[in-house]
C-alpha cells in the first residue's frame, strides 16, 4: 500500500497520488487537457529553461493562467538553473507545490523556507545519478514536503523507466520514515501500469505519468488503471 508512517513512526496507510504531466498533453488545448484529468490528485507542470535540460516549455505567465482554469492543484517541477531566483514566483502565483532540483539550488534550505512562507509545499528533486545520502539530514529535519526521485534523465517525456533508480527509492523511503514531518516520495519518468507497481513496492507514493495518461484513449481510465496497479503492490 505504499510507504507510510505517522510522525511518531507508527504505521499508517498513505494515499497514493497520481499526477499526470501535461508535457504529454496537446499544447493547443491545454485548458481542455487539464479538464480531462479532474480525477487526478494534481497536475504535474514541467518547467524547462533549455539550460538545466535541453528542452524549453513555459514560464510564470502561462503557468499562472493555466492554474486559474485547472480543476486540480499544480505540482510544479522546475528543471531550471537559478532555482533560488525563480522558484518563489511559482508559489506566489498560486501553485500548491514547487519542486526545485538539488543540483540547481545554491541555498536549498533558504529556498524551501521561502516556498513555504509563500504558501506552497516545498519539494526537492534528484537526477537519476544524484545520491540521496547527502540530503538525508535536510529531509529528516522537516524542511521539505516532497522528495522527487527522477526515474529518467529529465528533459523529455516518453522515456523508459530507469530500473537502476529502484535501490535509491528504497533507501529514500526507509530514511523518510524517520523524518519529523511527513515527506512525500515522488517518482517521475517512464511510469506505466507496469513500472508503477515496482516504484510503489520500493516505497514511492506520488507518481507522475505523462505519456501513460495523455497517450491513452481515455485519460481518466488511465489514471484509474495506474491507481489500481500502484495500490496492488
Ligand atoms: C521529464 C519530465 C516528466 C515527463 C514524464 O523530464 O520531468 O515529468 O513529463 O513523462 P513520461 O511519463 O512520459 O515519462
Ligand atoms: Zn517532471
Amino acid at each position: 500500500m505504499g510507504r507510510a508512517s505517522t510522525t511518531r513512526g507508527a504505521p499508517a496507510v498513505t494515499h497514493l497520488r497520481i499526477h499526470p504531466s501535461i508535457l504529454s498533453a496537446d499544447f493547443a488545448r491545454l485548458g481542455e487537457e487539464l479538464a480531462a484529468i479532474s480525477t487526478a490528485d494534481a497536475a504535474h507542470i514541467d518547467v524547462m529553461d533549455n539550460h538545466f535540460v535541453p528542452n524549453l516549455t513555459w514560464g510564470p505567465p502561462v503557468v499562472q493562467r493555466l492554474r486559474e482554469v485547472s480543476p486540480v492543484p499544480f505540482d510544479v517541477h522546475l528543471m531550471i538553473e537559478d532555482a533560488d531566483r525563480w522558484a518563489p514566483r511559482y508559489a506566489e502565483i498560486g501553485c500548491e507545490s514547487v519542486t526545485f532540483h538539488a543540483e540547481a539550488a545554491i541555498a536549498p534550505i533558504k529556498l524551501a523556507r521561502q516556498l513555504r512562507s509563500n504558501g506552497a509545499q516545498a519539494g526537492m528533486a534528484l537526477r537519476p545519478a544524484t545520491p540521496v545520502e547527502p540530503y538525508l539530514d535536510l529531509l529528516a529535519g522537516g524542511e521539505l514536503d516532497l522528495l522527487l526521485v527522477m526515474t529518467v534523465e529529465p528533459g523529455f517525456g516518453g522515456q523508459a523507466f530507469l530500473e537502476v533508480t529502484l535501490p535509491k527509492i528504497r533507501r529514500a523511503a526507509q530514511a523518510l520514515l524517520g523524518s519529523q514531518v511527513p515527506v512525500a516520495l515522488q517518482v517521475d519518468g517512464g511510469i506505466t501500469e507496469e513500472t508503477i507497481a515496482r516504484a510503489a513496492e520500493a516505497g514511492a507514493d506520488v507518481f507522475v505519468a505523462g505519456s501513460a495518461v495523455y497517450g491513452a484513449q481515455d485519460p481518466a481510465e488511465a489514471i484509474a488503471a495506474l491507481r489500481r496497479s500502484a495500490a496492488r503492490s
